[in-house]
């Protein structure tokens, strides 16, 4: 598959941007062009911000799945669509053809639809990174079902808010996974959950780490019956159902300033083509290359970089079960050696983890193959940047820092590699088709360069989020009410004398911990269920190996006379109620907060208490009690 839209140099790169702004109509139906339609768009876009209403080539028929499978099988059915690196090395590793992986992609199609699965069901998948993953969610896609992805680490509180929010009948399950040296029982947490979902219907659990599970008559079925049962069948065709381009793809639930999780919904057209554009343009994938994203499926970077965006391109995209320090430091590096990988893409967490190991674990290890190096989910600090590109990348390895968000579907602003100029801890320049704006706080335009501001995005791109599932109107205030006619990131922003962008973190109460978005209030809500806590207040800190700590400042009247105890006590709530990625690093028990006379908490002096700036911590003179601040200085952890 030849690639005509693929950047080949800077001045390239610049011809395509001045026409994606002139002409963005025009600029992305010669992209779409290229793609297998069922039936071509009327009309490439409509779009107002206001309601906001955002639909790309319109009137548009199509299957993703006839485009990451069926087109490619004539030239290169052969071509391994997946290759499936085990947990345990010891274990084989798996190889999936593009034709393999469309039979398999049809046969579990025919799971859904005789489980009773439809165009427009909603699906939640909560597996391990197994390839059987990758063909639930493409057997979704194929008979046109909404896929909600949950990542394995969710617990069973927030898998049963999901499946609620997302009225899902049908759950997709291994009995367990492997991960590192650790067995996560995912059926049993589905079982958990499910006691307040009543609704499902079916669940299909598949056979992984043989974790002993109960199964409930009349609701759940093992995915290898029902393989059997599509066996005794003869094997049926599945044709992909007629998706409209608007038609939702899938769901995928995100953290924001608020308490509930949001479910952002992509739709089929425009997400294929952005999230395509951006893996070929981005990545300078060549046809061969073996394309290594150390994301978990559960997250937007795994949907559109493991999945959807290296399929469409006829790629081999490399999917890891385990973690990067399993069995020992070298994993990632053994991987690169053993499958001759060309593209690493990771985050800046797993880097800055992977430096506290020293060296010892690169040695003899041959990172030959390697062509390109990708970081992405939070800022990569310059120690880390220069880490990867001498002892990674040999100094010859091209590194793109690719800013975007689940809301953005595809990479939004990065260096091309090799194409365009890199610049350490800067993603540098917008993707053709991406209009960032900076503002200040009042909403005007910061123009020129060597500034600051919110970042804003003025124009529609293809995989632009469409709604959140359920709640339109929460799409509309969360991105589109802020400042008028923009689209706002949440992200603050400098962009230096050459216009480069550098990404500075989240002006909103959001955190990011391990390339993770949590928001303060989801996991304040998480410790004020917890017996005996009063009130509690949630900042980011700066932490070594996470990007951000989680820093809670807990009023609680329930000790036991056991500090220690009690925070143990709290962060297992947490883990409960939200999962362990969200559990606090650090807890100060605390008899007050800081408040303004109208009640609201000063995070401000909070922040910097957990950043150990006890001394400057501004003006405190609107608070209703100065002299809690003193207080919560003395005691700082
Ligand atoms: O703050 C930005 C940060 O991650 C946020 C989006 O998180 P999520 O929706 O989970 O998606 C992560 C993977 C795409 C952003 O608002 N972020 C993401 N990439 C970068 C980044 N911050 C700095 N540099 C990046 N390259």
């Amino acid at each position: 598959m030849s690639f005509p839209y693929q950047i080949r140099s800077f001045d390239e790169y610049k011809a395509a941007y001045k026409k994606s702004v002139d002409d963005p109509e025009g600029f992305w139906a010669g992209i779409a062009g290229h793609f297998y339609w069922r039936k071509r768009w009327d009309k490439v876009l409509d779009w107002n911000f206001r309601e906001p209403k955002i639909e790309w080539f319109k009137g548009g028929k199509l299957n993703i799945t006839e485009n990451c499978l069926d087109r490619h099988l004539g030239s290169f059915g052969n071509r391994p669509a997946i290759i499936w690196e085990p947990n345990d090395p010891e274990e084989h590793h798996r190889v999936l053809t593009y034709r393999e992986l469309h039979n398999k992609v049809i046969q579990f199609a025919n799971v859904l639809k005789n489980n009773g699965i439809r165009k427009g069901d909603r699906v939640c998948i909560y597996m391990g990174m197994v390839p059987e993953l990758a063909i639930a969610v493409l057997a979704c896609a194929r008979v046109g079902a909404i896929h909600s992805v949950i990542f394995g680490g969710f617990s069973a509180q927030s898998i049963a808010d999901r499946i609620i929010d997302a009225n899902a009948e049908f759950v997709i399950t291994c009995d367990g996974a492997f991960r590192g040296n650790k067995e996560i029982p995912l059926k049993n947490v589905i079982d958990d959950a499910l006691v307040q979902c009543k609704f499902v219907k079916r669940v299909i659990v598949l056979t992984r780490t043989r974790t002993p599970v109960s199964m409930i008559k009349g609701r759940d079925v093992w995915w290898e019956d029902e393989i059997k049962k599509v066996e005794t069948m003869g094997h049926p065709d599945y044709p992909a159902e007629e998706m409209d381009a608007e038609d939702p793809l899938f769901i995928l639930y995100t953290s924001g300033s608020t308490g509930k999780p949001k479910g952002v919904v992509h739709t089929s057209a425009g997400y294929m083509v952005y999230t395509n554009y951006t893996f070929v343009n981005v990545f300078q994938y060549q046809p061969g290359d073996i394309h290594f994203c150390t994301a978990d499926i559960g997250w937007i970077t795994g949907h559109s970089y493991i999945v959807y965006g290296p399929l469409s391109a006829g790629a081999t995209s490399l999917m890891f079960e385990g973690i990067p320090t399993w069995p020992d430091a070298g994993r990632f590096w053994d991987i690169v050696e053993k499958h001759k990988v060309n593209v690493i893409y990771t985050a800046p967490t797993a880097i800055r983890s992977l430096m506290g190991f020293g060296l010892e674990p690169l040695k003899g290890k041959d990172l030959s193959s390697l062509k390109v190096l990708g970081t992405v989910g939070e800022p990569i600090n310059e120690e880390a940047w220069h880490w990867y590109d001498e002892h990674v990348g040999k100094k010859k390895c091209p590194i793109v820092d690719t800013w975007w968000q689940t809301e953005t579907g595809g990479v939004m602003i990065s260096n091309l590699a090799g194409i365009t100029p890199a610049k350490p801890t800067y993603a540098t320049l917008p993707m053709p088709g991406v209009q960032p704006v900076l503002v200040d706080e009042k909403g005007e335009e910061i123009e020129g360069n060597d500034v600051s501001g919110n970042l804003c995005i003025r124009f529609p791109w293809p995989s632009i989020i469409r709604t959140t599932y359920g709640d339109h109107e929460r799409c509309r205030t969360n991105y589109f009410a802020t400042y008028e006619n923009m689209y706002f990131t949440g992200d603050g922003c400098h962009r230096d004398e050459q216009g480069m962008y550098r990404i500075t973190g989240r002006v909103d109460d959001v955190l990011n911990v391990s390339g993770h978005r949590i928001g303060t209030a989801e996991v304040e809500n998480a410790i004020n269920m917890h017996a005996g806590v009063v009130e509690s207040a949630v900042v980011g800190y700066p932490h070594d190996i996470k990007g951000q700590g989680i820093y809670a400042y807990v009023i609680y009247q329930g000790s036991h006379g056991d500090d220690n105890l009690s925070r143990q006590d709290i962060t297992q709530t947490v883990s409960r109620i939200i999962g362990p990625i969200a559990k606090p690093d650090k807890i100060q028990f605390v008899t007050g907060l800081p408040k303004t006379r109208s009640g609201k908490i000063m995070r401000r002096i909070l922040r910097k208490i957990a950043e150990g700036e006890t001394e400057q911590l501004g003006d405190t003179s609107a608070l209703l009690d100065p002299g809690v601040v003193d207080e919560i200085r003395n005691g700082k952890l």
